[in-house]
């Protein structure tokens, strides 16, 4: 199972506490530790988590080097311990604006938990679902051009394995954004197609285990068909008999033979 989480609501968070932002992150952190201890013993497999959007570069400069510090505290204090629970560390997103210190964690972090099999945790740093959707069309126009790859062969399953996520076992069966707004912001545009969606109004500094098992639960209660047709009801019920009714009762061509 994998779920994505787009974590807002720090800011707000700190604010509630009469506290500067940059607090909120730092207990965003926390609840970033808690939510990847508990996603391994809820039978998560990958989780996605929004850490800073190729929008984000607009916040003041004091916010985002707080925000790269943390990031970069986190990975190095932290990827001993993700490499001994077995969690493999991904970054998605641009790296041609982060800085060398923050690369080179991430490379590090990335070298040392590969392999990683009971989490895959994915973190995104400087992404964005349009970009992201951009910087693989050019990848697959320059092998076309190079020759490597046929046009013909560019298909949904192709584009896939060229985004940032090809090396994940699905997409998004959930996607949870805290802090009560109700968008998507540019969050995993393509990998979203079928996802479900979760608003909670909890911030993020207060989302904890009882709430992501609590997501984790009505998911399973959700009839996912794809597109596709529940095929466990041919039958009409005495409802759906009545609606056809109705319908054919304003329509020129009946249409009462349910199919
Ligand atoms: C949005 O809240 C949150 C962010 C832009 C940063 C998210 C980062 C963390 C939770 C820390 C992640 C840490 C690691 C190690 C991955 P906001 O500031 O926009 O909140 P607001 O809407 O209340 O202002």
């Amino acid at each position: 199972m994998h779920i994505a989480i787009i974590m807002d609501g720090n800011g707000r968070w700190a604010v509630k506490q009469g506290l500067p932002r940059t607090m909120g992150h730092r207990a965003g952190v926390l609840a970033v530790e808690e939510c990847v201890r508990a996603a391994a013993n809820l039978n998560v497999t990958d989780l996605t988590l929004y850490a800073f959007s190729t929008e984000n570069w607009k916040r003041p400069r004091p916010e985002i080097s707080a925000l790269f510090r943390l990031f970069n505290g986190y990975f190095k204090n932290k990827a001993r311990e993700l490499k001994k629970e077995e969690v493999s560390v991904r970054f998605i997103g641009r790296r041609d604006k982060l800085s060398r210190a923050v690369l080179k964690t991430m490379h590090e972090v990335e070298t040392l938990t590969k392999g990683g099999a009971r989490l895959i945790l994915n973190i995104g740093i400087d992404y964005g679902g349009r970009d992201e959707i951009l910087r693989t069309t050019n990848k697959l126009i320059d092998g076309v051009l190079a020759g490597k790859i046929l046009q013909s062969d560019v298909d949904e399953n192709l584009f896939s394995k060229y985004t940032d996520l090809s090396f994940n076992r699905s997409d998004p069966d959930l996607i949870i954004r805290t802090g009560g707004d109700r968008r998507l912001s540019n969050f995993m545009l393509w990998h979203a197609a079928y996802s479900e969606i979760e608003f909670s109004d909890a911030l993020w500094p207060d989302f904890d285990k009882s709430h992501l098992a609590a997501s984790i639960e009505s998911l399973k209660s959700k009839n996912r068909r794809f597109g596709g047709l529940d095929h466990n009801n041919i039958e009409p019920t005495k409802r759906q008999a009545a609606a056809i009714n109705k319908i054919d009762s304003f329509s020129e061509n009946r249409v009462s033979k349910y199919t």
